[in-house]
């Protein structure tokens, strides 16, 4: 059996991390979680978050994934060293390569970061960026909870998200980036309405490209890419509403998904 690679989100954002390495990587195989039951993460404690992520890792690791991507910023920022304690496969998340992705395009050195309150409140862009950057950088943060349930209801280009976009940005404008971090992995679903927003002078950066080079290079370093010319099976899992998420999942990448709901515990906020 073809080993595959895991990957989880909160819900809906880590498929735009999917399309990339289904791009990058044709012959890979990959489970994906959405734990769409109890997004977003983004308001949640980085304890809850912990929790939660720990209990889809342990919910994909029966799988035998040869590797675990957490392909959610809000996760990585509080979880990323926990799981990779945790479990003997390489983990990878996505606030590193989003970091390098940024300062490979700079031109001013001064990068925005847009993202949920729990990764913008973790800093862990900002140390991030600061630890790779030669020539030191100035980062502007901003969190816009409005984004994650635009995107888990489908709404990425209706007049109220225009305005929803318009209003959380308008701060960013004229400050001097020339590139902004999409720092969930959601927000590629609202690209169009941000670059609108942004204008042409701002390079929106999404961490998927590099996490999948990321990938690859990990699963040649370790001599697991996959090998033949078999079409994987890839097969898909959600803890919420299955229809919505098959509606997403199938648009976004053109395809029909194998989708197993899971039947989860949902624990409100502060539970
Ligand atoms: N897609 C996630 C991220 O990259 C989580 C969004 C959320 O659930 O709030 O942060």
């Amino acid at each position: 059996m073809q080993q595959a690679i895991a990957v989880l989100d909160s819900g809906v954002g880590g498929l735009t991390v999917v399309k990339e390495v289904m791009r990058q990587l044709p012959r890979e195989k990959i489970l994906y979680f959405g734990d769409t039951a109890r997004t977003p993460y983004g308001p949640r404690s980085a304890e809850q978050v912990v929790a939660f992520t720990r209990e889809i890792v342990d919910y994909l690791i029966q799988f035998e994934p040869k590797m675990i991507v957490i392909a959610c910023n809000t996760a990585t920022a509080v979880a990323l060293d926990d799981i990779t304690a945790r479990v003997s496969v390489p983990v990878v998340g996505v606030i590193g390569p989003g970091a390098r992705a940024a300062l490979g395009r700079t031109r001013t050195n001064v990068v925005g970061v847009i993202g949920t309150e729990g990764t913008i409140r973790s800093g862990a862009y900002e140390a991030a960026l600061n630890l790779l950057s030669e020539d030191g950088v100035k980062v502007i943060s901003k969190a816009c909870p409005g984004f994650v349930p635009l995107v888990e209801d489908g709404n990425f280009r209706s007049a109220h998200t225009h305005e929803i976009v318009e209003e959380a940005l308008a701060p960013l404008r004229g400050t001097g980036m020339d590139s902004l971090i999409l720092g969930c992995t959601h927000y590629p679903f609202l690209a169009d309405t941000i670059a609108e927003t942004m204008g042409p002078g701002v390079a929106l950066i999404s961490s998927a490209d590099e996490t999948a080079r990321e990938i690859r290079t990990i699963l040649e370093r370790t001599g697991q890419l996959a090998a033949g010319d078999a079409e994987p099976l890839h097969q898909f899992f959600c803890s919420g509403d299955p229809a919505k998420f098959r509606e997403i999942a199938q648009t976004w990448l053109g395809a029909q998904i194998r989708l197993t709901p899971v039947v989860w515990q949902v624990p409100h906020i502060g539970a």
